[in-house]
This record gives C-alpha cells, sequence and structure tokens, in this order.
C-alpha cells in the first residue's frame, strides 16, 4: 500500500510528500456504549488508511482517493464541502481542525486503505485519524491527541450526518500493539489493557457477512435518540448508570420501543464491567458468554443485527466458539469470534461452508492483529 501511494503521489504531484498511517479498530465488547457516557474495550488492528501528503503552498486541497481512482479539490471554507462522500471526511476534518483554532493551508495528497469498507471496523474513523494527525503534525499545531479523536468524531457529527460516538477515533489514534483500551467514555479516562488471547490457547477473529453496513443515513441517530430520551425521562444525562430497577420503574412513560433499546444498554454497561474483571482472572468462558449475550441484545432489544450476523452467530455456537457476536454499530458487517485454537481450523472451515451454501457467497475471514495507531511512516 505504501508504494502505491507514493508512486501515485510521485506521478500525480511530484515528490516530496511524507507518509502516515491510522488504523481500524475491533472492539471486544461494550457496544453503543460510548454515545451513553459508558464504557468501550476496542483495540486499534493492522489494517488501516495510508496517505502521502504534501503542503503545496496554496489554500486548496488537492486530493486523489487510489482505491476509487477518483480526484477532488476544495477550498478550506465553510461553503467549500466536496461533492464526494469520501473527500467530505477530509474536508470536515480540516474544517474541524480550523474551528478549534488551528492554522492551517492547502495540500495534495494520495490515500488508499485496506480496512474493508463498511465492515464495522471503523474505515472512516481510519481516514479522519489519519489527516488529523498528519495535518496536526506537518503544522505543528500541538493538538493533543485525544483532541485529534474529537475532531474526527466532530467531522462525522457535522459533516458526514452520524452522530458517532468517541470510540473508532479514539482507537484509531490511540491504538497500541497488543493493548486493548479500555476506555470509560463520561471521564474519558482509559487505560491500556495487555491482551494475547493466543497465550492462553485462545483466537480472535473476524468473519465478515460483506452485508454492506452504511451508518450514514442509517437508523443508527435513531438508537442514540431512544437512549437519550430514556436518560432525559430518568433525568440524567446519559443512560450510563442507569439500574434495571429505575428503568421498570419509568417503563409506563416510554415508548416499549425505548424500553428495549435502553433495556441492552444498561445490560451492556454491566457486561464490559464483567469481561474486565473476567479477562484479569483469565476467565475467557466467561468473557465468551457475555459476547453472545451481547450478540442477542443487539440482535432482539437494540435491533442492529441482520439475518446473516445471526446466522454467523448461530454457527458459531453450534461449533462450540467460545463467544461470538456483532462488532461495531451493526446493520451489517463482522461478527468478533474468540475461539479456542484447537477448534480454529474446523470453525473456519464450517462456517465458510455453511455461509456459503445458504447466502451463495463465501464470508471473508480476517484474523485479528492488534496494532499501533496514527503515526508517521
Ligand atoms: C459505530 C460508532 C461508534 C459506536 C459503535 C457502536 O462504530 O462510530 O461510536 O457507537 O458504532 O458501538
Amino acid at each position: 500500500m505504501k508504494e502505491r501511494v507514493s508512486q501515485k503521489f510521485a506521478e500525480l504531484y511530484g515528490e516530496g510528500a511524507i507518509l502516515f498511517t491510522s488504523p481500524g479498530r475491533i472492539n471486544l465488547i461494550g457496544e453503543h456504549t460510548d454515545y451513553n457516557g459508558g464504557f468501550v474495550f476496542p483495540g486499534a488492528v493492522d489494517k488501516g488508511i495510508v496517505a502521502a501528503i504534501r503542503l503545496n503552498g496554496t489554500d486548496k486541497v488537492r486530493a486523489f482517493a487510489l482505491d476509487l481512482n477518483e480526484s477532488a479539490e476544495f477550498g478550506l471554507n465553510e461553503e467549500d464541502k466536496p461533492a464526494q462522500s469520501w473527500a467530505c471526511y477530509i474536508f470536515g476534518v480540516c474544517r474541524e481542525i480550523q474551528k478549534r483554532g488551528g492554522v492551517i493551508g492547502g495540500f495534495d495528497t494520495v490515500f488508499a486503505g485496506d480496512v474493508p469498507l463498511g465492515a464495522g471496523m471503523s474505515s472512516s474513523a481510519a481516514l479522519e485519524s489519519t489527516f488529523a494527525f498528519a495535518l496536526n503534525d506537518l503544522y505543528n499545531l500541538g493538538i493533543e491527541k485525544f483532541e485529534l479523536a474529537r475532531i474526527g468524531q466532530s467531522t462525522e457529527h457535522n459533516y458526514c450526518g452520524v452522530k458517532c460516538g468517541i470510540m473508532d477515533q479514539f482507537a484509531s489514534v490511540h491504538g497500541k500493539a497488543g493493548h486493548l483500551m479500555r476506555l470509560d467514555c463520561r471521564s474519558m479516562e482509559f487505560n491500556y489493557f495487555p491482551f494475547d488471547p493466543t497465550k492462553h490457547g485462545y483466537r480472535l477473529v473476524l468473519v465478515n457477512s460483506c452485508v454492506k453496513h452504511e451508518l450514514v443515513g442509517s437508523p443508527y441517530n435513531d438508537r442514540r435518540a431512544s437512549c437519550e430520551r430514556v436518560a432525559a425521562v430518568l433525568g440524567q444525562e446519559f443512560l450510563r448508570g442507569a439500574t434495571m430497577e429505575q428503568l421498570e420503574a419509568i417503563k409506563d412513560q416510554i415508548s416499549e420501543e425505548d424500553y428495549l433499546r435502553a433495556r441492552y444498554v444498561i445490560g451492556e454497561e454491566q457486561r464490559v464491567l464483567d469481561v474486565c474483571e473476567a479477562l484479569e482472572k483469565d476467565d475467557y468462558e466467561t468473557v465468551g458468554e457475555r459476547m453472545y449475550e451481547t450478540h442477542w441484545g443487539m440482535s432482539r432489544d437494540y435491533e442492529v443485527s441482520c439475518e446473516e450476523l445471526d446466522f454467523l452467530a448461530t454457527v458459531a455456537k453450534e461449533c462450540g466458539v467460545t463467544g461470538s457476536r456483532i462488532m461495531g454499530g451493526g446493520f451489517g458487517g463482522c461478527t468478533i469470534n474468540l475461539v479456542k485454537e484447537e477448534l480454529y481450523d474446523s470453525f473456519i472451515a464450517s462456517v465458510t461452508a455453511k455461509f456459503a451454501e445458504k447466502y451463495g457467497h463465501e464470508p471473508k475471514i480476517y484474523p485479528v492483529v492488534i496494532s499501533d495507531g496514527s503515526r508517521r511512516l
């Protein structure tokens, strides 16, 4: 990817580009908890975006998306928003930096990626983090890492129409090889958690249903709105900290749908804490049980699954997989699976065959390698 990007840059704009990269992410558990002020447990992966960038001394950005073979050119004022949705991510990052007082100018860039698009692995966060990190570096802006993540999140909110939480951008910027990160999305405190399931005879693997998930214009924002309505009835800023008893007590003041959404989130808060505790004792069986509970909570109460993902989790269970669940926002994409070493090959063979038989195409398999966050190459 580095060579392809550098070569194309040289061909289009000449020499002197600097390469930057940011990864996609996995999330062990804690889904749809971030915008509820709860905990998440992500890690960065070895797949991401690579961009070659060189400042061009003008007030225009010239960008080329290598995987799409498309170019865009835009200015840095609010009215210059480009037409291409991929370019809006770059434009949004520039605008959000400017809103924070960062003085930036134009640049030329070519970028490419190997995070599968729409797989729930945060390809868009990888793109935002790459440019936020690079511009901060190239213009010496001195913006703190966590603020770089917020720049990506605000880009989604203000330029891409997704009212996402902070998890994806946070994980992409802060990732560390061999570590998951436990982030408290209320206090924004986090700590690195050494994580190497292979030491304990387990592997993590993603199975991509290849059902494309799209959070833009999706019911993602509706889910968030449900949670906010319930929190308001409870008199809280966030659902975080609410108990099932409190929820039962206001059941007749909220819709059935909002009730189900909140029930999932409150359960998920507890599951993240259970998983952290279990990991401290190397109790992978409990980790796996909670993963299945998350899957069916997301499917039945939060209603962000789809037939193919339910099928993948069901087959995983039949194959004796320790834990399996939808990963990310939902509506398609991957399941994340915690599998005993000795069952790994038979699970992959079996899930591939069964899925292909039912849906006419094989799922894609990605072994998880937990890697570093945003950096200059
Ligand atoms: C998407 C969002 C995140 C988070 C997850 C669900 O990836 O971008 O902020 O809400 O969905 O956990």
